[in-house]
Parts: C-alpha cells; structure tokens; sequence
C-alpha cells in the first residue's frame, strides 16, 4: 500500500541501526506503537520474543491485526475462490462512491465498487455465521484492503478522486493470497491512541512513527475506515467523509506534550524515534525531551522520498529528505 510516512523501504537501515544500539533482538518484546502498515513490526516478527503493534486507525488495526497478529499457517484458498466468483452488489460503497449511483463521487469504478460492496457483506455474515475463524475474518479484510486501495480512482490518498477513471482503476478487482510470517510466539494488537496503550504494556524496544505534519490519517485515508467497518453513516461532503478522529501529533500546539507524556510513560528499556527533518518538531526539541529521560543519540540517512502530484497520471517527484532515528536509552 502506498501510504503516507511508510517505512518499508527504510526498515533494512531502522533494523540494522535498532540492532546496532540493542544487540540481539530474538529474546526481547518490540513495540511498533503508531503502526501503519505494519512495515516495522513485521521486519521483527521473527526477530523477537513478541511484537505488539498499535494504531488509532481501524484500517491499520486490521492490516496488523493480520499481519503481526496471525501468527499460524490459515486455510484461505477456497474462500478467497468463492470471493473473486461473487456478482457485483448495489452496497454502502456503489451508493455513496462510485459514479454510476449518480453520488457525485468515483472513488471506484461502477463494477469495482458493486465488488468490495459483495465481498465485504459476504466476509461479514461468514463470520457472524461463525463460517471463519476471526484469524481468517482479518486476513480477508486484509486482502481485501490491499487489492481496493490499488484500484481506487484516486492520486494517492483519499482526499480526493479523479474526474475521470485512471487505468489502475479500470482493472477489475481481483483478491490474490498475501503472505504474513509464521511463528511460534502470540502477538498483541491494538487499536487504541499511542498515550493511553503506553500506559498498559511494558517491553525492551520502543518504536515510535507518530504523523509528522499536519495531515491526518483519517481524513485521508477515510475510506479504507469505511471499507473495513462496513458500518452506516451518512458520507459528508465532496469527498464523502466520515468522521474521524483528530490526532494530536498532528497539531503544533499539543505535539510536544503528547511526545513527553509519552516518553515518560514508557516502560521499555529502548525508545527510538523516527522524524523527518520537515516535521512539526524540530531536532532541538526533540532531543531537549528525550534528553530529560536518559542517554540520547541520533542516527540519520539521506532519503529520495516520493511525492504524489494531483494529476491523473500520478506522477511521483522524487524529494531529498533526512530521516533521523533519535535513540534514547531509558534510565528506568
Ligand atoms: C508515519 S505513520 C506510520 C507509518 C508506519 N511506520 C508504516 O511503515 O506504515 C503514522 C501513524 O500514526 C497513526 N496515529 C496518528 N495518531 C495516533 C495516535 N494518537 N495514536 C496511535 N496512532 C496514531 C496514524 O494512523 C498512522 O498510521
């Protein structure tokens, strides 16, 4: 998935520097507190002792759900079978997302919304006729997930769609299996704010990935929410929103407080934090805080990152930026 602050193609140099401070990883418990997709806490899987992933969104709470949380070999094929031979429904997102209902919205082409509409409600009533194990009721709302987000009409996130249809969304939607790690440990999961979670675990290694700007996760990726809550509410707007939850480090005036609180609750021996050099707190800041609580260093690397233009042929500028991990060894 193409998501905003993702870490996948950093999490070889996020490892290797969290090895270089810890050492061996296999017999500790790695926190990924402001998870996302999952990219850092899946590089651990098999490298600790148990991983416990969090994250306010519930889009990302499925995707770790499935991805940290399932942990033993599943039966998928024929279910995923039976999904991709479904007809097409007039569902919450053909009505509310797609053109041809006439909503004023193509987020998805006619035929791709009538799919997830069946796909989602047949998922919904396997599990509430206890025909799938929660473990698989995850993994397919994972798949699912994954497979809607690339034929979505949009540039990148769901702030908007495009006017007209773009290729990758005139494919028809197809669920292909989705590989996640197996193993012998249990993972936790959570789908909770990052300063109240912090307040009922304890670990060795703290990862933190809070948002570094001002734009929230809810807002822009509004309808992977919808799609895996499959919930009724009335869309609002252009856009169709949903309401959504206004996180604190994505404002200026509570995001030092929320990064101290934090930092101070924190039961775990290691904490290291990855920020960019355009973010709402400036290096200072951040080491003034984590300063205050034990012995911090920095580690950075030169990063190309990629920016959507709003065009409809979703050009990528490729754009220089730091990546600072700041490490702080905690005096507990
Ligand atoms: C930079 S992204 C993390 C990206 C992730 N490391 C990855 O590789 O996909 C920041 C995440 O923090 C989450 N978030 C924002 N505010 C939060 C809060 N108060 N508590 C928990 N998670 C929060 C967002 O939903 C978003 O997924």
């Amino acid at each position: 998935m193409n998501y905003i602050g993702s870490k996948s193609k950093l999490s070889k140099f996020i490892k290797a520097e969290i090895k270089a401070v810890v050492g061996e990883t296999k017999d500790k418990i790695f926190c990924d507190l402001f998870a996302g997709t999952g990219a850092i806490g899946r590089a651990f899987k098999l490298d600790s002792k148990k991983v416990i992933a969090n994250d306010i969104e519930y889009y990302s709470f499925v995707l770790n759900r499935n991805y940290i949380g399932n942990h033993e070999r599943l039966d998928w094929h024929e279910h995923i079978d039976e999904l991709n031979k479904l007809d097409g429904v007039d569902g919450f997102i053909y009505k509310h997302y797609c053109a041809g209902s006439e909503s004023g919205r193509q987020y998805f082409s006619d035929e791709n919304g009538r799919r997830i509409d069946a796909i989602r409600q047949k998922i919904e009533g396997w599990k509430n006729t206890k025909y799938i194990t929660d473990n698989q009721y995850y993994y397919l709302l994972t798949i699912l997930l994954e497979h809607g987000d690339a034929v979505a009409n949009t540039a990148s996130v769901y702030g908007a769609f495009l006017k007209q249809l773009k290729r990758s969304a005139l494919k028809p939607l197809w669920l292909r299996p989705i590989p996640f790690d197996v193993n012998d440990a249990e993972h936790e999961v959570f789908n909770a704010d990052a300063n109240e979670v912090i307040k009922e675990i304890e670990g060795d290694i703290l990862y933190l990935d809070p948002p570094y700007n001002g734009r929230q996760y809810g807002a822009n990726y509004h309808l992977l929410n919808t799609i895996a809550r499959y919930d009724n509410f009335i869309p609002s707007g252009k856009t169709g929103l949903r309401n959504y939850v206004r996180s604190l480090w994505c404002q200026k005036n509570s995001i030092e407080d929320s990064f101290d609180s934090l930092i101070k609750s924190a039961n775990f021996k290691f904490v290291f934090l990855s920020y960019n050099n355009e973010g709402l707190m400036p290096p200072e800041t951040i080491k003034q805080i984590m300063s205050k609580y034990g012995r911090y260093e920095v580690r950075e690397t030169e990063y190309q990152r990629f920016k959507a233009d709003t065009n409809e042929n979703r050009n990528h500028k490729a754009i220089g930026t730091t990546e600072f991990l700041h490490v702080l060894e905690k005096a507990l």
